[in-house]
Parts: structure tokens; sequence; C-alpha cells
């Protein structure tokens, strides 16, 4: 894996982790604000439904006042009451009373709680009606002459002719009148009667239930129980609302994450540049120690070779030098030129028209140990003199170190192929068996004390640079062959 990759990789696991935490907290959170925001509406409604009641009683209440003052100057009630005269006004007194004020349930009671006249239900004169607790509206499930209904019923009393009366006023509560408490679309209220199964849609019911007193008198005066009116939900709502939010976070985390990987892929590259140039830089090195070492060699064997001869045989040493002078000055210049190169750290090498026998020939010298077999009349090729010298040089020194003490010989040869020059390096050294071969141009490997292990791999480099090819024919204690093929100018 490259290192940028690893890095973007790294880098997209320490910025996608903690915006995933992130992420799933906010979203968490908003869920929580989601339906705290419900409850906070739920709860609302709940002390809206309660005013709106209270109100609904206090109009009712201010009707019964208005109602009471007018009965108890009332002339022929009083004569009712007094001698029994004027039934008929008297039954008929709640209806339009009723209907005047405005109200859908009226009756008039007397202290025993008798039926005189009621504005809903002609039919009730002398029953006992509804005993609904002083002060405060009540739900009564009513007779009427289409059949029983719901009121909100509040109570009043009024003195006529030494007797106490008691004003029952009401509006009735259908399905209207529970939707006009409700001012939330998302919201319903419904009303659970004491014999209702409330558990029917507990699970939309939101917030507490609002008790009110509840009194069934339709056969009777009834005694007082409990209703409830509660707040429900459109369950679809919920729901909804959570989809809401998760579909934000997603789309939220996705131009998040997206964000982050485009951002590390450019801070990937701009770190990764420099640590693989580094990299570079180290392997540049290695390559330089080793070329270098490639020009001193030469150099140091005449300097050897010199020093033999003023020892043993001084008046020689004009001859030997003269004969040594060539390598020396080639080395020299190899070492200068490879020196300018490195200096320009120019990847590219300087191809052009190079005759090959002259690199070789170059490369050797006056070498003893190293035969040659150059063809006569070998076109040029298109390469960087330096970079075969370096390849030539590589494998020759290879060679020679493959006798190990013993004897043997290193023989180069140039020959004109298709369109290409061959130039063959082989040595009757120890030879490599085919495992050894598979390892031979790895980069650090090497069977020599001081040895690098990147001869091979940089003349790999060189020849494939040069738009070459590289073969070799290898058997353990015969020899080796490398064969470079470098295509024509
Ligand atoms: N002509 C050869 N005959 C036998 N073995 C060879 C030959 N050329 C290379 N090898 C084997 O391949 C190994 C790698 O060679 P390479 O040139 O890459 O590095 P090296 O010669 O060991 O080190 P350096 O080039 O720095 O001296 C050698 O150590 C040797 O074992
Ligand atoms: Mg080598």
């Amino acid at each position: 894996m490259k290192f940028r990759t690893r890095l973007l990789i790294a880098f997209g696991v320490v910025v996608m982790v903690p915006l995933l935490v992130f992420g799933l907290g906010i979203r968490r959170e908003m869920a929580k604000q989601v339906s705290a925001e419900y409850q906070r509406r739920v709860a609302t409604l709940g002390s809206v439904i309660n005013a709106d009641i209270a109100r609904e009683n206090d109009r009712i209440d201010a009707r019964l006042a208005a109602l009471t003052s007018s009965l108890a100057d009332d002339n022929s009630f009083r004569r009712w009451i007094v001698g029994g005269e004027n039934r008929t006004y008297v039954l008929d007194y709640a209806s339009s009373a009723m209907h005047l004020a405005g109200l859908d349930f009226l009756q008039i009671q007397d202290d025993e709680g008798r039926v005189v006249s009621s504005g809903h239900f002609r039919n009730e004169f002398g029953r006992l009606g509804p005993a609904i607790p002083a002060g405060g509206p009540a739900l009564v499930r009513a007779a009427a002459a289409e059949g029983p209904f719901l009121a909100l019923v509040t109570s009043d009393s009024v003195s006529a002719a030494g007797r106490r009366f008691r004003l029952l006023g009401g509006v009735v509560v259908d399905s209207s009148f529970l939707q006009r408490l409700v001012r939330d679309p998302e919201l319903a209220v419904s009303l659970l009667l004491p014999r209702d199964s409330a558990a029917r849609d507990s699970a939309l019911i939101v917030g507490p239930p609002l008790p009110l007193p509840y009194v069934d008198a339709v056969d009777g005066p009834g005694t007082v129980e409990r209703a409830r009116i509660v707040v429900t939900r459109s369950s679809a709502l919920l729901a909804l609302l959570q989809r809401n939010v998760n579909l934000w976070f997603a789309a939220a985390v996705l131009v998040a994450a997206l964000a982050a990987l485009l951002l590390a892929g450019w801070l990937s590259t701009r770190i990764s540049e420099p640590v693989e140039a580094r990299i570079a830089i180290g392997d540049l090195a290695r390559q330089v120690n080793h070329d270098v070492k490639n020009g001193l060699a030469p150099l140091r064997n005449v300097f050897r070779h010199l020093t033999q001869v003023a020892r043993d045989t001084p008046v020689e040493l004009p001859k030997v030098f003269a004969e040594r002078q060539g390598t020396v000055e080639s080395s020299i210049s190899y070492l200068e030129t490879l020196a300018a190169n490195y200096a320009k750290l120019s990847p590219q090498s300087d191809r052009k028209a190079t005759d090959v026998n002259a690199v070789v020939r170059e490369t050797i010298g006056a070498s003893g140990t190293v035969r040659t077999k150059l063809a006569v009349g070998l076109p040029l090729v298109s390469a960087d003199a330096l970079v075969l010298r370096r390849v030539i040089e590589n494998l020759v020194s290879n060679a020679l170190d493959s006798f190990d003490g013993k004897a043997g010989t290193v023989t180069v040869t140039t020959e004109a192929g298709k369109g290409l020059v061959r130039i063959a390096v082989h040595d009757t050294g120890r030879g490599m068996s085919k495992a050894e071969l598979d390892r031979a141009f790895n980069d650090f490997y090497t069977t020599k004390p001081g040895g690098t292990g990147l001869g091979l791999s940089i003349v790999r480099r060189l020849v494939l640079d040069s738009n070459g090819s590289l073969q070799v024919e290898s058997e353990p204690g015969k020899g080796s062959k490398f064969i470079v093929e470098i295509p024509v100018q």
C-alpha cells in the first residue's frame, strides 16, 4: 500500500469517527428536542382547553344570572308558585328562555330537585333532575325528544315567593364542540366517559387527562362520576418529524464526509509528497555511494599497481604509468560526469547517438582480466554514454566478484541485432540458482560483505529508462551471462 493511501485511510478514520459520533449526538439531541417541543405543545393545549372550558362555564353562568334575576321578578311564575295558576306558562318558560339565552340545556328544579320546567325536554316535568355539584361545570348526559345528548352544565339558584329554585343551564358537547377546543391541527381532543374503555386509543393519548364531573341523567337523577378530556395526537406526525430529522442527519453526514474526504485527499497529497521525496532522496544517496565506489575502484587498482612497480622495478614506472594513464583519466572523467549529473539531479538522461564499443573500451580500460569481443561496424545507439557506462561497470564488477577468489574469465561482447545493439557480460564464475536469480534484482539483496545489493536494481532501471531490455542466463558452478539490448539511433 502506498504511503499516500495509508495516510488517506488514516485521515479518513480520524475524521469520520468523530464526525459520526458528533453527528449521532446531534441527531439524538434533535430527536429529543422534537419530542420535547411536542410535549410542550400538548401541555399548552391542556391549559388552553381548561381555560376554554372555564370561559364556557362563565358564559353559561352569566346567562343563568340574567335568567334568575328576570325569573325572580316574573309575576306569572310567582302566581304559579303561590296558587298553581299558569301551569302551561311555567312548563314552556324554560324552552323559550333557553332559546333566547342561546343555551342548549335549561332546567328549573324545585328545592327537592324535581323538574319544574325543562327547555330541552318538556316531558321531564316532575322527575328528579340531575344532581350536579354546585359551583363549576359538569358533564351531563341528558334525555331529549331526539335521544340523549351530552351537555356542559352549570347551575345557579333563585328565590321566588319564598321558595328556592335551581337553574341548570348548558351547552351541547358534541364533536364540533371538541373540535373547537383544539387549536393545533396535529392534535385532537376526545372525551372518555366512565364506561368507555380507556385502553381503546391510549397509545395516542398524550399529556395528562383533564377530569370533569359527569352525571348520567337519562333515566333519573344519576350520580356524580368522572369523565376525562384527553389530548390525542395524529400518530403519523411524530414519525414524520423523526423521519425528517433522520433524513437531514443522513444528508449532513454525507456532505460532511465528502468534504472531509476531499480535505483528507488534499492534505495527504500535501503531506505525502515531501515524505515520498525524502524516501526517494534516501534511495538516491545509496545510489551515489554505490556509483562513486565503482568509479574509485579502478583508480585504487592503478595506484596499487604503480606503488608496486615503483617499489620493485622503478625503471618501468614511466612505461606502466603511460599504460595505465588512460584508465586513470577515464575514471576521473566518469566521476566528474557522475558528479555533474547528480548535481543537476535531473532524472532525464542525456540520450544521443552513442558508440557502444567506445563506451565498453573506456569502461574496461586496459584491465587484463576482462576480455572483449567487439563487433565491427556496430550502429550507434540512442543512449546516454554515462548511463551505458554505469550499466557495464556494474555488470563487470559483479562478474569479477563471481569467482570467489578462483580463476576465471569475464568477457564483454557486443553485436548488432534487429534494430538494436546487444551487450553481453559473460563470466565463468559461480553462477546462480533459479532462486538466487529471482532475488538478485531486489533492492539491497547482496551476498557480499560490504555490498549494497543495489547494483543490479540500478542496472535494470537504467536499461529500462533507455528503452532497452535485460536478460540473464545463469547456471550454478558454470557462470552467468547478462545481456543488455539497446535500441539503435
Ligand atoms: N555475475 C554474477 N554471478 C553470480 N552472482 C551474481 C552475479 N551478479 C550478481 N550476483 C548476485 O546478485 C547479488 C546482487 O547483486 P547486486 O549487484 O545487486 O549487488 P552486490 O553486487 O551484492 O552489491 P554492490 O553492487 O553494491 O557491490 C550479488 O550479491 C550476488 O549474489
Ligand atoms: Mg554489484
